[in-house]
Order: structure tokens, then sequence, then C-alpha cells
């Protein structure tokens, strides 16, 4: 009798876990919880491609699947001069995904931002237009086939949807956008194209990009998909926009990405809003209110947002290809340093020594539903 009963139990304990992944084998990781779902990723900067970050040594294959290069295969970094790249850390990157088996995204190829000086002082549009041809085809072909998805373009718009008046713009005419898209196809046949920006979940950035996505698929080049950058504000993340985008986005037939993703916790100087990383304010003790640690109330904020984040992009989860963080843990997020220099931020789910945050938890618990 007493046999039979534990047996029943065990039974019951052991078809409890297969019906419930919670009792069962829980997720430890966040890319384990969205497996079915999406790509979990992270940007490393080249410290954390040289191992030389400890809490990310860890982290990193632990917790995701994708890699995206904070700044080593931005252009000032990989082609610093006409005839000169250096290929050196971009290399790295590379094999540090492989070794993983990680997806590798490449950023970017074409941005108007951490441009190397000779780019600025080309003055024909003839010679532009070598340089991108040259940059493109030399970068994407050199990692074709290791790279799995390049951001061909980055920020090309404005807050109202117009074209940006990039340096390419004012060269080379609204057409280079499209021209970029199909050298990278020429060069990387087999990667995966996107474009990427900042707000283009907002309505008006959001019909220009829409506009924008149509004109480069209409000009007969490929485009896979768009990465929305996702630098938001605490309690401000507008969820309402981004479904209603990652709809509109996926109407055109291309997957969406969320591919820069950061919660900023810190005070907005007036005025400023977007991402652009040129943009520079004084270092003001008024404006980094917390370098001591989070008040509890605002850890709970993040906590929330993120949850509520998440469980949108679940719901979406057919039309969403990767969902990117920007930095592995809060002391290496750009965040400290832009807009203003010498910040304490928190705006990612690990802190500064690579431990889980409320806001972890609460993303791996939508994950595990
Ligand atoms: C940022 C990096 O995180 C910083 O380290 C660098 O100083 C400036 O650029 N949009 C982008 C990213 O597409 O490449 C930017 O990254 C953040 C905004």
């Amino acid at each position: 009798m007493k046999r039979k009963w534990s047996l029943l139990i065990i039974a019951a304990l052991i078809s409890g876990c297969a019906g419930n992944r919670k009792i069962g084998r829980a997720p430890a990781s966040l890319k384990e919880a969205f497996k079915n779902d999406f790509l979990i990723g992270t940007a490393l900067s080249a410290g954390q491609i040289g191992e030389r970050d400890a809490g990310a040594r860890v982290l990193v294959p632990q917790q995701f699947n994708a890699i995206t290069p904070e700044n080593v295969m931005k252009c000032e970094a990989i082609h610093p001069q006409w005839n000169r790249y250096d290929y050196k850390l971009a290399d790295e990157y590379v094999n540090y995904g492989s070794r993983r088996q990680m997806f590798i995204v490449g950023h970017t190829l074409i941005w108007h931002s951490q441009l190397p000086g000779f780019v600025h002082r080309i003055k024909s549009p003839d010679s532009l237009r070598l340089f991108m041809q040259q940059h493109i085809h030399t970068i994407a072909s050199r990692y074709a086939g290791r790279v799995n998805s390049w951001d061909v373009v980055n920020e090309a718009l404005n807050e109202d949807g117009t074209l940006r008046r990039s340096v390419f713009f004012e060269k080379l005419g609204p057409s280079y956008i499209a021209e970029a898209f199909k050298l990278a196809a020429e060069a990387a046949p087999g990667t995966l194209l996107y474009y990427n920006d900042y707000n283009i979940e907002q309505p008006a950035k959001r019909r220009g990009a829409i506009e924008l996505i149509r004109k480069i698929q209409a000009s007969g080049a490929r485009i896979d998909g768009v990465g929305i950058q996702g630098h938001w504000h605490l309690g401000q993340v507008p969820f309402r926009d981004l479904e209603q985008s990652i709809a509109d986005f996926s109407a055109l037939g291309i997957k969406v990405a969320i591919t820069e993703l950061d919660i900023n916790v810190l005070p907005r100087p007036k005025n400023m809003s977007g991402a652009e990383v040129s943009q520079k304010f004084a270092s003001d003790p008024e404006m980094n209110p917390y370098p001591n640690g989070l008040p509890a109330a605002l850890e709970e904020q993040l906590a929330k947002d993120y949850e509520q984040l998440f469980k949108i992009l679940v719901k979406y989860k057919q039309q969403i290809s990767r969902v990117t963080f920007w930095g592995v843990h809060d002391g290496q997020s750009w965040l400290n340093n832009w807009p203003i220099p010498g910040r304490t931020n928190y705006p990612l789910l690990f802190d500064r020594q690579g431990r889980p945050k409320p806001a972890y938890y609460r993303v791996l618990a939508v994950g595990e539903k």
C-alpha cells in the first residue's frame, strides 16, 4: 500500500514537471527562456570581446545567443584611412561569435556618425560613391558567411520622417540608401540586411521609415528587416507605438528586431529625445541623482517596464527576429557617458557586478510562461 502511494506521488510529480516548465527544467537564462520566440542579443565592447570583463565573460555565453559589436565595426575603427583597413578587433569579434556558435550582427556599414576624418574631407560625389562602394564591398565580403545580419544603413531619418542631411545624402542624394543595400547584397548574398534607427516607432518617423523601406524594395534591392533601436526612458516606453510599428513594418514583408535596447533611468536634458550620439551636455551633479544605487521605487518601475515590454514582444514573436540589449551590464552602458559624461545609470538587466537585477527575473518569468 505504502509503495503504491509513493509510486503515485512520483508519477504525479513527473507529470507535473512535464506540464509546467516552472517546476521542471527552469530556464536558467534569457536565451533559454525565449528560445521559441526570438534571439536574445547583447552589444559587446572591445574589452568584452577581448575577454577582459570578468562579469561579461560569464554572462555573455550563459545568457545570450546573438552579439552586436558596440564600436569595433564602425567606419572610424575598421576603415580609418582611405587605403587602410584595420580588421584586428572586428576579426576578434567575429571569431568570438563563431567559437560560441552565436548569431553575429555587423554594425554598421553606412552611418553619419563615427566616421574617420577622411570621409568628411571627401569633396566630390564620385569620390564619396567610390568610398561607399569600396567600404561596403571590402567589409561585407570579408565577413560573408560569418556575419549573419548587417545593419546596412543606420539612422538615415530625421524625427519628422524626412531624410537626414548627412554627408551621404548631401553628396549622393536619396538613392544612396537603396544603393548601399544593393552593394551589401552583392558582397554578402547570404547575410540578412537591415535598416536600423532610433525613434522609428514614433508616428512621424515611422511613416518616413515605411516610405524609405518601400523605396528600397521598389528599387529592386533586398531588405530583410528593420531594427527599432529601443533607447527608451523609464516610465515612458512607447508600448502602443511599438505595437503599431511592429504591425506596420511586418506588413511590408520584413522582420522586426529590437536592436539596441536599454531603458534610461536618469533625467534628460531639456528638449532632448532620441539617440543622436553627437549630442553632448556638460556634467552636472543634479543630473546624476543616484551615484550610490537606484532607489527601490525606480528599480520596481524598471522591472515593470521591462516586463510589459517583453509581454508585447512575445505577443508579436512571429514578426520579431531578435531582441538585443545595448550592453551586457550597467557598468558598460554608453548611458553612463551619454549625453552627459560621468553619470551612474542603471538601464540593463544586470548590475555592475554582473548580478541579475529584479528586472531580469521579471523578464525571465515572461519567457517561462
Ligand atoms: C554608441 C556606443 O555605445 C558608444 O560606445 C559610442 O561612443 C557611441 O555609439 N545608436 C547606434 C549605436 O546605432 O552605434 C550607438 O552606440 C548608440 C546609438
